[in-house]
């Protein structure tokens, strides 16, 4: 038994050491750790999507073993942190090259990857296995929080605070030993308030309202300023790497963008306080500020199209470049028109908590964080490889990565049309024909349009995965046996 313990983390870290490559710098060998952690959360994310989609139109589908509640959950946070691993893997992938020297700490980076991993396995296990405990404080210290999207219990919050902390110590580290840059010092700063809002979800208040105050300062200033901001650096940096986009030009779109985004990000949070017993005032503000948060997404547009233009969308690498650009739009799409249409109070009293909030959930998260996210998987893969060749004329057209982007797309934008029919029939009927009562509720559930669209959405669903399937299957094989080199650019 002794034995096992003691041999166990070195067995663990044998099969992520596998992962190294000789053409990597330190920073770049933990990310590819990161980014293969993402991948397989990123397949459990839809897995348990499936499920729970498959219990919208079969309730009895796995009762009493793994409920919806339990699927639903794993399926959003699993999501929430394959993303934060993806975010992490590409800082620390371009963290020496931008910074110019060796990471500060890295191999306290490595024990945090590892203390993350580990506690992210037990939490999951937790929370397949054990699933519910009382309403008592050991539930939420040990099982599950019960905050949508940041469940995890409260030991493991601990822990990520504490690996957040020691991410923190090699970004400003790193850039303080090495040269600083525009990219870097925004970048810094963000990484501040994005470890700082997540605390706003650590403890635990009686008051519902008060409660969910606190709560909406982690899920919205995340994904609506602190992310926002982040993928803004990742964009600019990685503009530069794939088409050789001038450092000035990819900086100076960055401060704009960063600075409209807090513009109105930061007081459009008011768009989740109209109806959960704060203020009145939050309705002005909320509508207002939430109205203008599409402007720096049409700006990330304009500039990612711009300069690839500019270069004749020449790449290093095709398939990065595409994600790039399929991030710009998703962002504007899922974030920027998905959120405007229902931000206004006036529109919101009626889809409020519908299917149209998960349709918006689904682009938006899906067109801003995992499309950018994948194009950096595409980039780490080209240089594990040793700099490869990833522009056109790929053996067999390209068609693996291609397809994947086309079946992930199609997938995603489906199931967000189906839910969006779904919630345009549940604001109609539930909400303005039956004025929101009980029985309103059950007719807009019964509804043909909502019935027939959790059956489409099961469909795209499955369209999604098999999307995913053929991405992992492109990672693990693109660029193998390539012999000619990289793209060079030179700075246009
Ligand atoms: C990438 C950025 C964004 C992401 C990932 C995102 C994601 C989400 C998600 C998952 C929800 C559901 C939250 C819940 O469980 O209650 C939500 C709600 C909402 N989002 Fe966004 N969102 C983003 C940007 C925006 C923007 C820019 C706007 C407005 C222009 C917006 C407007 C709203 C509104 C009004 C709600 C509340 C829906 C309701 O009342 O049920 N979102 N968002
Ligand atoms: C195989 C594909 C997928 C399926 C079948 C699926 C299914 C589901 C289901 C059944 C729910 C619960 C909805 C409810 O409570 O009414 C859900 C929620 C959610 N899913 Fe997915 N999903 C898939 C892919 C994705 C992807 C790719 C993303 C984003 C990257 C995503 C993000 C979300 C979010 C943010 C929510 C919470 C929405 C809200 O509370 O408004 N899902 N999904
Ligand atoms: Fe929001």
């Amino acid at each position: 038994m002794n034995s096992i313990v003691t041999a166990l983390p070195g067995k663990i870290a044998s099969v992520f050491t596998r992962l190294d490559s000789p053409y990597l710098n330190g920073g770049q060998q933990l990310a590819v750790k990161y980014f293969s952690v993402a991948t397989v959360l990123f397949f459990a994310q839809l897995l348990f999507g499936l499920l729970a989609a498959i219990q919208f139109v079969a309730p009895g589908f796995l009762f009493g073993w793994l409920d919806f509640s339990v699927n639903r959950m794993v399926h959003i946070n699993a999501m929430v942190v394959w993303l934060l691993y993806g975010f992490i893997g590409s800082v620390y992938w371009f963290l020496e090259e931008e910074s110019g020297t060796e990471i500060a700490g890295l191999k306290l980076g490595n024990i945090a990857f590892y203390v993350l991993t580990g506690a992210v396995t037990i939490v999951v296990l937790v929370y397949l296995l054990i699933q519910t405990g009382p309403g008592k404080d050991s539930t939420i210290w040990f099982i599950n929080e019960g905050r949508e999207y940041i469940e995890a219990p409260r030991w493991a919050d601990f822990g990520i605070v504490a690996v957040m902390l020691v991410f923190f110590y090699n970004v400003a580290g790193t850039f303080m030993k090495g040269r600083w840059s525009g990219i870097s010092g925004v970048l810094t700063l963000d990484l501040i308030a994005l470890a700082g809002l997540y605390c706003a979800g650590m403890f635990y208040l009686t008051n519902i309202t008060a409660d969910q105050f606190w709560w909406w300062w982690v899920i919205h200033l995340w994904v609506e300023a602190t992310w926002e901001v982040l993928v803004g650096c990742i964009m600019a940096w990685s503009l530069m790497h794939l088409i050789g986009a001038r450092r000035k030009i990819v900086q100076t779109w960055l401060y704009i963008e960063v600075a409209l985004m807090f513009g109105s990000g930061i007081l459009g949070l008011g768009h989740h306080y109209f109806w959960i017993g704060t203020p009145d005032y939050w309705f002005s503000i909320g509508g207002f500020f939430s109205a203008l948060e599409p402007i720096p997404l049409v700006a990330m547009v304009v500039h990612s199209v711009y300069d690839a233009g500019v270069h004749q969308f020449k790449s290093r690498n095709h398939p990065a470049l595409a994600w790039i650009i399929a991030h710009t739009f998703g962002n504007f799409l899922g974030a920027g028109v998905w959120g405007f249409m229902h931000t206004l109070p006036q529109i919101n009293l009626y889809t409020h908590g519908t299917q149209w909030s998960a349709s918006h959930g689904h682009l938006a998260f899906f067109g801003a964080y995992a499309t950018i996210n994948i194009a950096f998987f595409y980039m780490a893969v080209q240089k594990w490889r040793g700099n490869v060749w990833m522009g056109g004329e790929l053996p067999g057209n390209g068609w693996k990565w291609k397809w994947a982007m086309a079946l992930l797309n199609i997938g995603v934008l489906g199931m967000t049309v189906a839910l969006l029919i779904a919630g345009y029939e549940q604001s109609f009927i539930e909400r303005a024909v039956e004025g929101s009562t009980w029985s309103g509720y059950f007719s807009a559930q019964n509804h043909p349009w909502f019935q027939q669209a959790m059956h489409w959405r099961l469909l795209f669903g499955l369209i999604t995965i098999a999307g995913l399937v053929l991405l992992i299957w492109d990672l693990m094989t693109i660029g193998k046996g390539e012999t000619r080199p990289a793209l060079q650019l030179s700075e246009a």
